[in-house]
C-alpha cells in the first residue's frame, strides 16, 4: 500500500481528483495519510476533512525565518514518513534537505508542457497568461519528480491540450485541468503505487 501525503495551497481540485480516483478504483494500492497546506483557508483542507483525512497547517509565516520553517517541515515529513509526497498546487518551495531525504519520492503537477512555461515565476494563472501572450497553440500538463531545481526533475507523464483562439487565462486553466491534470496526476500515482515506474539516468522508464 502506497502511503501518500498531498501538499496543497488553494482550491484542491487535483486533491479531489486523487480522492475520487481512489474511491472509484482508478488509483489502487494507495492511501492518503494526510493533507498539508500552507494556507489555513485552503478549500483543499475542507475537502480532506470531508474525507476524514487529517489536515496539517505548515506555513512559513508561523516560523521565525525560512530556515526554521524548512527544518520543521522536513522533520514533520520524516516523522510521517510517507512513501510519496504529492505536490498538488503547493506554492511553497520544497526545502533542499527534504528533497535529499525523499529522493524520487516527491512528485509535482505543473500546468504546462515542461520545459516550456515553467521555472521561477511560472505558477498558477501566470503560466496560462504567458502561454496566451506567446500565442502558443498547444499547452498541457506535466507530472514530474521533484529535484533541487525548479520544475527540473525527471518527467513522469505529460498530456497536451489545445489552446483555443478566444481563450482567457481562466478558461485555458480550466481546460488544462479537465483535459490533463485531473487525469494525469491520478494515473501517475497509480503507476507509482503499482511499481510501473523506475528512474534511471535521470529519466523515468515504464516497466
Ligand atoms: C493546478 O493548475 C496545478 O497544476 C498548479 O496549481 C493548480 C492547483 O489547482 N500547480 P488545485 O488547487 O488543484 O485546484
Amino acid at each position: 500500500m502506497l502511503r501518500i501525503v498531498v501538499c496543497v495551497s488553494g482550491g484542491g481540485t487535483n486533491l479531489q481528483a486523487i480522492l475520487d480516483a481512489i474511491d472509484n478504483g482508478t488509483i489502487t494500492n494507495t492511501q492518503v495519510m494526510a493533507v498539508v497546506s500552507n494556507n489555513a483557508g485552503a478549500k483543499a483542507l475542507t475537502r480532506a476533512e470531508n474525507h476524514g483525512i487529517p489536515g496539517l497547517l505548515m506555513s512559513p509565516k508561523e516560523y521565525a525565518d525560512r530556515a526554521a520553517f524548512d527544518q520543521a517541515f522536513t522533520e514533520k515529513m520524516v516523522e510521517l514518513n510517507p512513501d510519496l509526497i504529492v505536490l498538488a498546487g503547493f506554492l511553497v518551495k520544497i526545502p533542499e534537505q527534504m528533497v535529499e531525504k525523499f529522493s524520487n519520492r516527491i512528485v509535482n503537477i505543473h500546468p504546462s508542457l515542461i520545459p516550456s512555461f515553467c521555472g521561477v515565476g511560472y505558477y498558477g494563472l501566470k503560466v496560462h497568461e504567458k502561454v496566451l501572450e506567446r500565442g502558443a497553440k498547444v499547452t498541457g500538463a506535466t507530472v514530474h519528480f521533484v529535484n533541487e531545481g525548479m520544475d527540473e526533475g525527471p518527467i513522469i507523464a505529460q498530456k497536451a491540450v489545445y489552446v483555443q483562439q478566444d481563450d482567457t487565462p481562466e478558461v485555458l486553466q480550466r481546460r488544462v485541468m479537465e483535459e490533463a491534470e485531473w487525469i494525469l496526476l491520478p494515473q501517475a500515482i497509480d503507476d507509482i503505487a503499482n511499481g510501473r515506474i523506475v528512474v534511471a539516468d535521470g529519466k523515468v522508464r515504464y516497466i
